[in-house]
C-alpha cells in the first residue's frame, strides 16, 4: 500500500499548523465527493475504479488479440498531454529498459507521436513505420488538437498508402468523444473501431480510461491488476481522516506552500519514474496553477541529477520542497562483486545488493536536503509493478482534486491553455484567425 511518510517536514511544519491543513483537507475532501466543487461535472475519474465495466477491459483486450494475430510490431500511440502521459509513465516504468536493443518484447513496440510538432521527430518515425507492420491509436478528447491531428493525417496516409483503405481501417483505432469533434466524425465516415472519453473525464485524469488502458494492454501489461491496484486505492482515499494517504500529501503540500515553498520537485531514484515525473507535472501543474497561484511542478531523478541539480538544491534559494517516491523493493537482483585488486577502493561494498546503495544514497540525501532547509514528504509503494503503478495514479489524482480545493482552484479547467493555441493559428494564417495575426505580426 501507498505509504506517504511527512517526519521530513517537521523542522518546517509544526504539527498544530499542519492539523489545520488536514482539517481543510478533510473539508476539500467532501467538497469533491459530494460533487460540490468548481468543476464538478469532471468528476467521473472519481468512481471509475469500482464503477468501470469489464467490458471495457474485454474491449481493450480484443483489439490487443486482433493485432497480435496480425502479427504487428509497431503500434504508434498519437495524442498529447492527458491523451498520452499516462500511457507513456505505464510503459516506461513496466517496459524492460533496453528491449529495443535486446530485440525482446512482451507484444508490439509502443512508439509516440502527436506530442511534438518537430519535422525532424516525425521524418524519423516515417522511417521506421516504412518498413514495419504497423498500426496506430489514435487519442484526442476534443478530436481538434493540432499536434495528433497533423500526425494522424501523416500516419493514416502511410498506413492507408500501405495496406489499402478497408485494411487500415482494421489498423486504426480512436479514442475520443462519443459525439463530437473532428476525429470523431473521421472515425465515423471511416469506420474505425472507436472507444469513448466520457465528457466527465477531462484529459490529464483519463489514464484509466482507454485512454491509457489501450496502450499499456498492447504494450503487454496487465491491465486488471493496474485496475485492481486504482480499485484498492479508491477505498483508502474515501476515508475522510488524516489516515489517507490523499488528505495527508494534499494538507503537506499547501502547508509549504503557504510558508514559502512555492515548487515541488518529485523525485524517483529510479529511471523508470521519469515519466511518471512527466505525468504528474501535467496533471498538478495544468490542475492547479491559474490565478497567479500553484506550486511550480518540476521532477529529477536521483542519483543521476543529484550531480546536476544537487547543488541548487541543497544550497540555492530556499522556496523547494521535495515529494520523494521510495520504492521499496528492486525487482532484479544484482550485487556488486569482489575485486582481489581493490584499485578502486569498494571492496566494503562486495556482496552488496545495488538497491542497498541507492537507498543510502536515498537516506543521505534526504537528510542532507532537510539540513539544507528543504522538506521531504517520501511516499512509498512496494515495487514498481502495474497494481503498485495503477494505486500510485489513482492516489495521485485523488490528491490533486483534493489540493486544488485547499487552493482555491477549479482542477478542472485549463484556460491558460488556450493562449499559445491561437497565437499559433493566427501565425499560421488559420482562416478566422486574421486580425489576431495582424496584431501578432506588428509585434515581431
Ligand atoms: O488535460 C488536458 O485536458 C489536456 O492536457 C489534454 O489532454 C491535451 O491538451 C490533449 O487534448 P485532446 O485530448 O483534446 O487532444
Amino acid at each position: 500500500m501507498i505509504n506517504v511518510d511527512l517526519k521530513g517536514c517537521k523542522s518546517f511544519i509544526t504539527d498544530l499548523q499542519l492539523n489545520g491543513y488536514i482539517s481543510k483537507a478533510e473539508q476539500a475532501l467532501d467538497i469533491l465527493n459530494s460533487g460540490t466543487g468548481a468543476g464538478n461535472d469532471f468528476l467521473g475519474w472519481n468512481k471509475l475504479p469500482s464503477e468501470m465495466p469489464h467490458t471495457l477491459i474485454d474491449e481493450c483486450l480484443e483489439t490487443v488479440d486482433k493485432w497480435i494475430a496480425k502479427e504487428i510490431e509497431i503500434v504508434v500511440v498519437i495524442g498529447i498531454g492527458g491523451s498520452y502521459l499516462g500511457a507513456k509513465a505505464a510503459i516506461e516504468s513496466l517496459n524492460h529498459q533496453f528491449q529495443h536493443l535486446m530485440g525482446i518484447s512482451r507484444g508490439p513496440q509502443i512508439v509516440f507521436a502527436g506530442q511534438n510538432l518537430s519535422e525532424e521527430y516525425m521524418a524519423e518515425l516515417m522511417d521506421l513505420l516504412s518498413f514495419k507492420n504497423v498500426a496506430a491509436v489514435v487519442i484526442s478528447k476534443s478530436g481538434t488538437t493540432t499536434e495528433p491531428a497533423v500526425a494522424f493525417r501523416l500516419i493514416k496516409s502511410l498506413i492507408e498508402e500501405k495496406y489499402g483503405e478497408k485494411e487500415a481501417c482494421e489498423r486504426i483505432v480512436a479514442i475520443t468523444d462519443a459525439h463530437r469533434g473532428a476525429l470523431k466524425s473521421l472515425s465515423d465516415e471511416k469506420g474505425y473501431k472507436t472507444f469513448v472519453i466520457e465528457d466527465n473525464v477531462g484529459g490529464r485524469f483519463s489514464v484509466l480510461t482507454p485512454v491509457g488502458l489501450l496502450p499499456i494492454a498492447l504494450a503487454g501489461f496487465d491491465i486488471e491488476a493496474l485496475l485492481e491496484g486504482t480499485k484498492a486505492m479508491e477505498q483508502i482515499c474515501d476515508d475522510n481522516s488524516a489516515n489517507n494517504p490523499a488528505i495527508k500529501y494534499a494538507a503537506m503540500r499547501n502547508a509549504l506552500y503557504d510558508a514559502g515553498k512555492k515548487i515541488e520537485l518529485l523525485v524517483g531514484f529510479n529511471p523508470k519514474l521519469q515519466y511518471v515525473g512527466e505525468w504528474w507535472k501535467q496533471l498538478y501543474g495544468e490542475s492547479e496553477g491559474k490565478q497567479g497561484k500553484g506550486i511550480f511542478p518540476a521532477a529529477v531523478n536521483f542519483t543521476t541529477d543529484l550531480h546536476s541539480m544537487g547543488q541548487y538544491i541543497q544550497d540555492g534559494e530556499r522556496t523547494l520542497f521535495e515529494t520523494v517516491i521510495s520504492i521499496q523493493n528492486s525487482r532484479r537482483d544484482v550485487l556488486i562483486n569482489n575485486d582481489p585488486l581493490n584499485l578502486d577502493g569498494l571492496n566494503f561494498l562486495s556482496g552488496k545488493h545495488i538497491e542497498h546503495c541507492n537507498k543510502m544514497a536515498q537516506l543521505g540525501t534526504k537528510l542532507a536536503h532537510i539540513s539544507g532547509g528543504v522538506p521531504n514528504i517520501e511516499i512509498s509503494i512496494d515495487q514498481i509493478d502495474e497494481y503498485y503503478l495503477g494505486q500510485l495514479f489513482y492516489f495521485f489524482e485523488k490528491a490533486c482534486g483534493i489540493s486544488a480545493y485547499i487552493l482555491g482552484v477549479n482542477p478542472f479547467d485549463q484556460p491558460g491553455v488556450e493562449a499559445y493555441k491561437k497565437n499559433m493559428f493566427a501565425l499560421l494564417d488559420k482562416p478566422g484567425y486574421e486580425t489576431l495575426s495582424e496584431a501578432l505580426k506588428k509585434q515581431l
